[in-house]
């Protein structure tokens, strides 16, 4: 699918929730930069995710506690800048929102204001609903993130599948409840059993995008240098590679080098 500018419209909350109910389901990505942004958004992307898997991806660290509110402003507006039709929203980091609504609100104008994103996300239910009724009552649309939260690692101490026992998956529907209650526009649902992610999607009237959920919610969300294959040693279960460009870039690169080494490169086409 091919963008214009002039033809273009806009994917806002609206159009979301009206996919749910056409069943159509909404296809989102990550993306934290201008030129794999326009990439993304020019394929017809529904939402891109400026996740903080950034400080994962973009930045090496091992878990993506580090990331600041300053660098995913910086992220957020090099996405927004490329974008003519996804809707973008931008992650709230880790610090700036679980203890103190009105920090969280804070953290939220800015993102709305410096990186002039359409929607926030944030990770948890009932521990963190202060925080989303504050934000959401200053106008700005907030999409959820249950199941597997990463922020939350030190707590959980693995990545495995979470909400396998009933208790914990009995909490999960209700905090999904609260989130669409308290005016979310759509939820994450991550690494959970594929039983559990359908029954929250037919629980709720609002979108449930999945990661690692299975295929009976309302869409599904994937790290763009997991699923482009430039991220060699995570593989989850749940992970579909479609392309190899970890080699493929390998490769050019040392064609390059190889080029340069032996005055291949530049010849005299490319010379002035
Ligand atoms: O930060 C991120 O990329 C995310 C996705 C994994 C959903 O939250």
């Amino acid at each position: 699918m091919s963008i214009h500018k002039e033809s273009v419209k806009r994917v806002t909350t609206h159009v979301l929730s009206e996919m749910k109910l056409k069943g159509e389901k909404i296809s989102m990505l990550t993306s934290y930069d201008y030129s794999m942004a326009t990439i993304v958004d020019r394929a017809g992307i529904d939402v891109i995710l400026v996740g903080d898997s950034a400080s994962n991806v973009m930045a090496g660290h091992e878990t993506t506690l580090p990331i600041t509110l300053d660098q995913m402003i910086y992220h957020g507006a090099s996405v927004v800048r490329a974008v003519q039709r996804a809707l973008v929203v931008v992650d709230l980091p880790f610090g700036t929102y679980q203890g103190n609504s009105k920090e969280a609100l804070n953290s939220s104008i800015r993102i709305m204001k410096e990186a002039s994103a359409d929607a926030v996300k944030l990770e948890g239910g009932s521990e963190v609903l202060e925080s989303v009724n504050r934000i959401l009552s200053a106008g700005i649309p907030v999409m959820g993130h249950l199941g597997l939260t990463p922020q939350s690692i030190h707590k959980f101490g693995t990545y495995a599948v979470r909400a396998k026992e009933e208790e914990e998956a009995k909490k999960l529907l209700e905090d999904a409840k609260l989130l669409e209650e308290a005016g979310c526009f759509a939820i994450v649902l991550e690494k959970v059993p594929a039983t559990l992610a359908k029954k929250v999607a037919e629980s709720v009237s609002i979108p449930i995008i999945g990661i690692g959920a299975g295929n009976g919610v309302d869409g599904q969300v994937l790290v763009i240098h997991d699923m482009l294959g430039i991220t060699q040693e995570f593989s989850p279960r749940f992970l579909r590679r479609y392309h190899n460009l970890f080699a493929e870039i390998k490769g050019a690169v040392e064609t390059y080098i190889g080029d340069v080494k032996s005055i291949d490169f530049p010849n005299e086409r490319e010379q002035y």
